[in-house]
């Protein structure tokens, strides 16, 4: 399987160029050019191709011949850099490809989350801040993922918990609704949640879904596993 990462140099990014290539895949990786250095490590078993992910003529040449891309989404500044990200990936990817995106819990699918006042405080008062001081725009985000979810490609929108580091506990556990209580633990090991975006390039089961993760080894995942 020949699969690109956009946003490959990122901690997120990262990890599934590992998870990839450990599954013998070959890697295309787009970063921006101020980044490559930090696809060193890397270097001699993927392709790079620098420049920013919403630039339309570096993702078409990216994910040429991809039969799957794994995209950071990533509200930076507030000039569409999601949304842009998104949609060049939606027109350029083979129609068949296998299109899997990140973002995190605060992203609703069909009206059935169910979020805690503080949970919808934190995010209301930090969006704010953030696009205030055009730093980031989480409006975007939400539009990009509209985007991808009205769109009848082969999407799945992988919604991350709070991130933690450490190794690998496994795959992540997942629902389909924020404020179902297997996610209570709120906390997932970056890598995994890598894991799980590389894993589900080959399960058609989450194929048109916003599975919302949460590490299998938490207290509300073993919880629900009794
Ligand atoms: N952090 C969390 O707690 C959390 C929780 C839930 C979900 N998520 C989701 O996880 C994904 C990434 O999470 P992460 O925390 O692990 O971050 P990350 O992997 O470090 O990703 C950050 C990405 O943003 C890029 N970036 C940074 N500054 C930028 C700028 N000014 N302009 C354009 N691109 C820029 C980075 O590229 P460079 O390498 O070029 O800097 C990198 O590709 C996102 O989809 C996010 O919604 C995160």
């Amino acid at each position: 399987m020949k699969v690109c990462i956009v946003g490959a140099s990122g901690k997120l990014g990262r990890y599934m160029v590992q998870h990839a290539l450990d599954r013998g895949y070959e890697v295309v990786g787009v970063c921006r050019e101020k980044s490559v250095a930090k696809l060193d490590v890397f270097k001699d078993r993927i392709t790079i191709v620098p420049g920013n992910t919403n630039d339309r003529d570096v993702i078409e040449a990216a994910v040429a011949g991809c039969d799957g891309v794994l995209t950071v989404l990533v509200p930076w500044g507030v000039h569409q850099y999601s949304s842009g990200t998104a949609q060049a990936v939606l027109d350029y990817a083979r129609p068949d490809a296998r299109l899997v995106f990140s973002c995190g819990w605060h992203i609703a699918r069909d009206g059935q989350d169910k979020y805690s006042l503080l949970f919808k405080t934190i995010v209301g008062v930090a969006g704010a801040l953030a696009k205030f001081a055009r730093l980031v725009d989480l409006d975007d985000q939400v539009e990009a993922c509209r985007r991808i979810f009205a769109s009848d490609r082969r999407w799945t929108v992988v919604r991350g918990s709070d991130l933690e580091e450490g190794p690998s506990e496994g795959l992540p556990v997942w629902s389909q609704h924020v404020g179902d209580p297997i996610l209570k633990s709120n906390r997932t090991r970056r890598t995994d949640f890598a894991l799980f975006m590389v894993a589900a390039l080959e399960d058609d089961t989450l194929i048109q879904q916003a599975p919302a993760i949460v590490g299998c080894r938490t207290a509300s995942a073993l919880a629900a596993s009794k």
